[in-house]
């Protein structure tokens, strides 16, 4: 287990930028997501993290080491890392065992100890049954499971984890999320993994860097990501979410057909000028009858369109005095038809004031 330290990290391509002056500290054991979506230079990212590029400009440091660094780097063999990529080829010839087997056995260590850790990993990955099994004997999650246990037994510095799920089935995807991170909870590896898929960042991360053309835009823990979005890439990247734009008189923020007092918000919101918020569908209550006592903060709306999901409703709404229709998420109960007039209670603290 290591410490990893990118500072200012940017990597050119002639005259394309694809990483872009990045900066990320991962604690000792600390699970990290680069999340974004295709082309913003996680690969790049990772792959520099191994040493299979050299960055243009910055260095990277493994428990104050450098490794990486303009004029000069260690090669990929001895950093003592894993990475999986997203075709997460097992050696088709060799059995479960002798795939797990193997990088112990390349370190030369003795017969016995071998077989014990492989053994010991097979039973996490919950593969012992399957030892003598070839590649071709095995479902997608297995040999996933595989994979993983090949780079976790050698005990790596660092594992990077390129897509590792994108190939197998939602189902299984979903399934393999909680696997990593339960392994990740067992032995505690470093860990940097790449994905496009906001859930399973969520899911197995301590915290998750948004990166948008080659940049880090925030770096935070799931919720913190969720709850406060600080830009406007952010909050629509991690779920669903209603960018409105209001101006501040001091007092009361107004937008588009309605206003909100300044009080009722958490955050500084600043008291002149144009400000930006995004509202999430769920944080806002919606009632067919206005509330009896709201402090200012429910708006007189009309139901546009409604789509009932089952778990909820989706709701797009109009404010009556404004143009903007918002999204509005509620319970399955709310059942308000489409052209009624309701009412939609704001929950300002949970409004995330955009840079
Ligand atoms: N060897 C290369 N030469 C030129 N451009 C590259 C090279 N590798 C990656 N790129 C470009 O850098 C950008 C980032 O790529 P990549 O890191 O693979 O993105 P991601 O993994 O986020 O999808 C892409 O636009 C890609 O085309
Ligand atoms: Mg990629």
């Amino acid at each position: 287990m290591s410490s990893l330290r990118l500072s200012g990290v940017s990597k050119r391509y002639g005259n394309f930028q694809a990483v872009d002056n990045i900066h990320i500290e991962l604690q000792s054991g600390e699970f990290v997501s680069l999340l974004g979506p295709s082309g913003c230079g996680k690969t790049t990212t990772l792959r520099m993290i191994a040493g299979f590029v050299d960055p243009t400009l910055g260095t990277i440091e493994m428990d104050n080491q450098i490794l990486s660094s303009p004029a000069g780097s260690i090669p990929p063999d001895r950093r003592q890392m894993s990475m999986i990529f997203q075709s997460y080829a097992i050696w088709p010839n060799m059995t479960v065992e002798q795939n797990v087997a193997f990088g112990l056995e390349l370190r030369r260590l003795p017969n016995a100890e071998v077989k014990r850790r492989v053994g010991e990993m097979l039973e996490v990955v919950r593969m012992n049954h399957l030892a003598d099994r070839y590649p071709a004997e095995l479902s997608g999650g297995q040999q996933q499971r595989v994979a993983l246990a090949r780079a976790i037994v050698i005990r790596p510095s660092v594992l990077l984890l390129d897509e590792p799920l994108s190939n197998l089935d939602a189902t299984l995807r979903e399934e393999m999320r909680f696997e990593i991170r339960r392994l990740h909870d067992e032995f505690h590896v470093t860990t940097v993994y790449v994905t496009h898929d906001q859930a399973e960042a969520m899911v197995t991360s301590d915290r998750i860097a948004v990166m948008n053309q080659g940049r880090i835009e925030q770096i935070d823990d799931p919720r913190a990501l969720y709850n406060k979005p600080k830009t406007r890439f952010v909050a629509g990247f991690i779920g669903r979410t209603n960018f409105i734009e209001g101006i501040s008189d001091g007092h009361r923020i107004a937008f588009d057909g309605f206003a909100l007092p300044r009080s009722a918000f958490e955050q500084d919101v600043p008291s002149h000028g144009k400000t930006v918020f995004s509202v999430r569908p769920h944080t806002m209550r919606m009632s067919a009858a206005p509330p009896s006592a709201d402090g200012g903060t429910s708006v007189g709306v009309i139901v546009l369109e409604r789509a009932f999901l089952g778990e909820h409703w989706d709701y797009l709404v109009r404010p009556r005095q404004g143009a903007a229709p918002l999204r509005v998420m509620t319970s399955p109960l709310d059942d308000i038809a489409v052209g009624a007039n309701a009412w939609l209670e704001f929950e300002p603290r949970q409004m995330a004031l955009i840079a």
